[in-house]
């Protein structure tokens, strides 16, 4: 056998033995997104701060190895993680770890604020087309900061940051953490103009604000930061996993399963449980549970993504696997990245019948997917493998493991709770 072939073969991959009803209860862990804020923001206190319900993924510890290479004190164990900034003593991130993940650029804003200098790689992150940092950029400069792209890496300076009106000129979550991040080290006010309004970007601001920052107006398109307030440690509890909370629901509905998530924010969800409704999935909400049932064949829909409260970019994919099989003909277009739908090949591999018109995947609903190998190339193509596999009668293979461990934190262990049967292979676990 080639050596480059058996390699392949032995590698890690999740196996899941497809047709099982989910059933039961499943906690969501911590955001992603907003840990991926805020663990850098702890760089801007005075003393060590307490971070619960942070998920136990990839992402949270590269950033963690980055912070300790800055020279921050950092423990992380069951989902608590303790960071002492006080001995940070250096402004630059190495590219070995930056390259790894898109949040990692958020560093740039911070070390910017402590040390008056900064140098960042620029960001790697999933595969899901042209990713610029312009409004980055045109933020830290409004605010005060040279920043300049040379060597791929952002070097940014400042002879003193002082607020500023800033027109972000298209709405980026990015964007608007990194120029928050900026604000509340600038002299006097800033008002951010067409923010973001994720979860995670409100949630940021809460913690900042429990640091002693004063930021108004996070979750709306008009941000204003108070800046140069002095910022201590606090202990604060990042909110739930906006993403994962809508690949718990949409796998149970794929499965024709019964499921109650908890530990979610239901009304950070809306435009996912409005499409599962109009599919004929039944969708119940109390407190921070979730109950999703279904049954029978589901209806097409037609899904457009959008910045929140918009459908979200990052469930179109796992949203694929479960329209793959609904009665009739359901579209999915993508607005916010280019390559975002060229994962659907996988599931077509699958037994899906689903169709490329530029930005548009059309989706005639098949009868059944079946089990293959296949490979996640990003993050949410993986989420979308996943439940295809669950749909599917047989075996399915998904490659690429080290892609779905970015971002969700024990998922294997999550779905064999709920009765399924998924397995980790080729890593000795
Ligand atoms: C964040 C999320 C990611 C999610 C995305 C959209 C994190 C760590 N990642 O990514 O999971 O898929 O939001 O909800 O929170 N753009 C520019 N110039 C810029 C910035 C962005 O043209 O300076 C464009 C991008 O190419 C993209 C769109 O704006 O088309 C949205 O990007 P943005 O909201 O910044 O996404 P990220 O912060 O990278």
């Amino acid at each position: 056998m080639l050596e480059g072939v058996s390699m392949y073969i032995m590698s890690e991959r999740m196996r899941i033995h497809g047709g099982i009803p989910l059933k039961g209860e499943v906690a969501v862990s911590g955001g992603k997104n907003a840990s991926l804020a805020i663990i850098p923001a702890t760089l801007l206190a005075s003393s060590p701060c307490t971070l619960e319900n942070v998920p136990d993924i990839e992402d949270v510890r590269v950033t963690i190895e980055m912070l300790r290479c800055l020279g921050a004190e950092v423990e992380f164990e069951n989902n608590v993680l303790l960071v002492d900034p006080t001995t940070v003593k250096h402004h630059s991130v190495p590219y070995e770890y930056a390259s790894l993940m898109r949040a990692s650029y958020y560093l740039a804003p911070v070390l910017l604020g402590l040390f008056k200098r900064a140098e960042v790689p620029l960001p790697g992150g999933c595969p899901i087309g042209a990713r610029p940092i312009d409004q980055t950029i045109k933020g830290m400069t409004a605010l005060g900061a040279d920043v300049e792209i040379k060597g791929g890496a952002i070097h940014a300076s400042t002879k003193g940051l002082r607020g500023a009106d800033v027109y972000l000129d298209m709405v980026s979550v990015g964007a608007t953490v990194n120029t928050v991040l900026t604000a509340v080290n600038a002299s006097g006010n800033t008002t951010i103009h067409n923010s973001a309004k994720e979860p995670h970007v409100v949630d940021l601001a809460n913690f900042l604000n429990s640091m002693g920052a004063r930021i108004k107006g996070a979750g709306t398109d008009t941000i204003r930061v108070a800046g140069g307030r002095p910022l201590r440690g606090s202990t604060y509890t990042v909110i739930p996993d906006q993403i994962e909370t809508g690949t718990l629901m949409i796998a149970a509905a794929a499965t024709r399963g019964d499921v109650i998530i908890s530990g979610a924010i239901p009304t950070h969800m809306e435009a996912l449980s409005a499409k599962l409704l109009e599919m004929g999935v039944y969708v119940g909400e109390e407190d921070d549970r979730i109950h999703i049932r279904s049954e029978g064949k589901l209806r097409a829909v037609n899904v457009k993504t959008q910045v929140y409260p918009g459908f979200p970019t990052d469930l179109q994919q796992p949203m694929a696997a479960l329209l793959s099989t609904a009665k009739g003909s359901s579209t999915i277009t993508e607005t916010i990245y280019e390559s975002r739908l060229l994962y659907v090949e996988e599931l077509n591999r699958m037994g899906a019948n689903i169709r490329l018109f530029g930005r548009t995947a059309v989706l005639d609903g098949a009868d059944q997917l079946n089990g293959a190998p296949v490979t996640a190339n990003d993050l949410r193509a993986g989420a979308s493998m996943i439940i295809a596999g669950l749909m599917a009668e047989g075996v399915t293979d998904i490659y690429g493991l080290n892609c779905i461990q970015r971002g969700y934190d024990r998922i294997d262990e999550k779905l064999r709770r709920l009765g399924a049967r998924v397995e980790i292979l080729g890593t000795g676990r």
